[in-house]
């Protein structure tokens, strides 16, 4: 079993929060203030008011994710950047914000990226049958009334894998709203038993997000998280040694059909 726990620590970084009017954006928000972060988010202009219960405690820079020169601004001199990939459109947004954020970062800035457990980094996951009926039916129905290019999101964070950054990309599982239940567990791959209640609270998923800022045992690693209070999560005996990385990280990315 690849099970492992992340590590909690680290305070007083300036942390840039890309995707921050979002409900996993604005739970993150918090965990970093809480931490004695400065932050700076990003969202579009409409969703400014979103952030008003933080008024005051953080900065704000108004406009698309995937605008290269919001981000610039909004990234100078952060130590670290949380990125939300949402593939909304079909005009490479996703793609475009993880290029925005790669681009402009400062080098060895640590940088996280979020997305869901269909994004594969090796194509070593293993899928219930149900998940790949899920994304397959999604991203045509998607596709079709022109919502949103769930491939955008494969290919931003094909390009995250491909670039020599301090890259984490967090795989969220399906997530429920509810209390902290502390920091979630992960695994490499999909499949592992631990992970098998596929289900974890947004909350936490945000704590896992800047959590890792300041864990460097993720650094080029793409956890696959689960409640740390689920069935699954609880059966199992995580480990708390990581395995030795491979030396050569694989870089291919597809989706579950394409995977299992
Ligand atoms: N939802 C799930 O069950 C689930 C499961 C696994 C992983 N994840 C991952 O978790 C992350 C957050 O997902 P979430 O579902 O919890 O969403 P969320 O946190 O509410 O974030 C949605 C983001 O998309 C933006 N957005 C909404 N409509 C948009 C549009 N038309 N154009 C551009 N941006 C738009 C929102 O900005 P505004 O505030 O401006 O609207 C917000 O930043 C994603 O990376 C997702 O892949 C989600």
């Amino acid at each position: 079993m690849d099970v492992h726990e992340g590590r909690d620590q680290g305070s007083g970084l300036k942390v840039c929060i890309v995707g921050a009017s979002g409900k996993l954006g604005r739970y993150m928000i918090q965990h970093a203030l809480d931490r004695g972060h400065e932050v700076v988010g990003v969202c579009r202009e409409q969703s400014v008011g979103k952030l008003a219960e933080f008024d005051g405690r953080i900065t704000v820079v108004p406009g698309a994710t995937d605008d290269r020169e919001v981000i610039r601004r909004a990234v100078e001199g952060c130590d670290g950047v949380l990125t939300v990939l949402v593939p909304w459109g079909m005009r490479g947004y996703s793609t475009g914000t993880a290029q925005a954020v790669l681009d402009h970062a400062r080098p060895g800035a640590r940088l996280v990226f979020s997305c869901g457990w269909h994004i594969t980094r090796d194509g070593q996951d293993v899928y219930s049958l149900k998940l790949r009926a899920f994304v397959k039916v999604f991203r045509w129905v998607a596709r079709l009334a022109r919502i949103a290019d769930i491939d955008d999101q494969v290919e931003a964070c094909r390009r995250v894998f491909a670039s020599d950054t301090r890259w984490t990309v967090v795989r969220g599982s399906d997530l429920e709203e509810g209390e902290s239940q502390g920091l979630p567990v992960w695994s490499r791959h999909v499949g592992d038993p631990v992970l098998k209640s596929n289900s974890t609270r947004r909350v936490d998923f945000a704590l896992f997000m800047v959590a890792a800022l300041t864990d460097d045992e993720l650094i080029h690693e793409a956890p696959a998280i689960v409640g740390r209070q689920t069935p699954s999560a609880r059966s199992a005996h995580p480990a708390t040694a990581t395995p030795a990385r491979s030396a050569h990280p694989a870089t291919v990315t597809s989706a579950p059909e394409e995977s299992s």
